[in-house]
């Protein structure tokens, strides 16, 4: 990129946010800065990444991320090659290990991977020797989310010490959550995690978070609140009694909005669940940057794609 300092990351591979240096936390969100400008101008594509193939392995269901990814890629002038489960080799019984060995015999550079298992990438990471990028690993972390997250909030509020962040709804199983508790509190930011008590992990105050079973209290006391979906798709035991319920309790509507008598900035990782987590007038309201969490992925994912890029160059 002209004009722009050359920043080096620590790391050869985004596997995690728990291990990624905060010095490297602040390079990504100043390279994804950059990359943001770049996105506003008429020419969105750099030549920062030609002839460098991405293959995009999709295990489990994605709109944004992959969707995201691939742009990203192609406003770096990369190759891409995508993958789904559906189609694939892997339906006649290929192992992941074989499946990805097999494609990068293709000549590939690195690799981006969503996978319903926890670890898929870190387990790839101890056998492949191209960049990986974790794009969500099962219950365990989904580092761009979380970094595109901490880049909104910057964004919107201009710091990240001090900023007091909820996060709601259904911890347990979310990714998204874990990514955004090590982020926001590696950069300094206080996290209040509310929800019902069977979707709070146990000890999860052991990462310093503080728990709470009040929406309205948390809303009260925070800056911005990141609405976590309900996962259907991965409770095979019933959390909550019904979605009314839970919609009632830890759902946000303009009533309840209303009554903070506070502006609060509302987040949202998608896919939206409309009239659980969120009314819809909440979803689309000038408090909410769900959409601009959107539009700086692509920018967030040019960051992580160009830094690991320096890496094979
Ligand atoms: N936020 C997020 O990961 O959305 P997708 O599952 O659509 O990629």
């Amino acid at each position: 990129m002209n004009n722009i300092k050359e920043p080096i990351l620590s790391v050869s591979n985004l596997l995690d946010i728990r291990t990624l240096p905060s010095e490297d936390i602040s390079i990504l969100l100043e390279t994804a800065q950059s990359f943001k400008e770049i996105l506003r101008r008429p020419n969105k594509k750099v030549p920062a990444l030609r002839d460098v193939c991405i293959a995009n392995l999709f295990f489990e269901n994605s709109t944004r991320t992959r969707i995201s990814f691939e742009l990203a890629e192609k406003r770096l002038s990369a190759d891409t090659v995508n993958f789904s489960t559906s189609g694939s080799s892997i339906k006649k019984g290929e192992t992941l290990l074989d499946t990805v060995n097999n494609i990068l015999a293709m000549k590939v550079d690195m690799i981006v991977i969503r996978h319903e298992q926890n670890g898929a990438p870190h387990f790839l990471s101890q056998h492949i020797d191209v960049p990986i990028i974790n794009a969500g690993d099962g219950t365990h972390e989904h580092p761009t989310q979380g970094l595109l997250d901490a880049f909104s909030l910057k964004e919107k509020f201009g710091y990240l010490e001090g900023l007091k962040v909820a996060i709601i709804g259904d911890i347990l199983h979310s990714r998204v959550a874990r990514s955004n508790i090590y982020l926001l509190k590696k950069m300094g930011a206080e996290i209040t995690v509310c929800g019902p008590p069977t979707l709070i992990p146990n000890h999860i105050q052991d990462l310093g978070v503080q728990v709470s079973y009040n929406l309205l209290e948390t809303l009260k006391w925070c800056d911005a609140a990141n609405f976590l979906r309900i996962q259907l798709e991965r409770q095979n035991i019933k959390y909550v009694p019904t979605l009314r319920e839970y919609s009632y309790l830890y759902g946000l509507d303009a009533q309840k909005y209303k009554s903070l008598l506070k502006n609060i900035v509302i987040l949202h990782p998608g896919p939206i669940n409309r009239g659980v987590e969120l009314s819809s007038d909440m979803a689309d309201s000038e408090n909410a940057i769900i959409l601009n969490q959107v539009e700086n992925g692509v920018a967030m994912r040019m960051a992580v794609l160009y830094l690991l890029g320096q890496k094979i160059k």
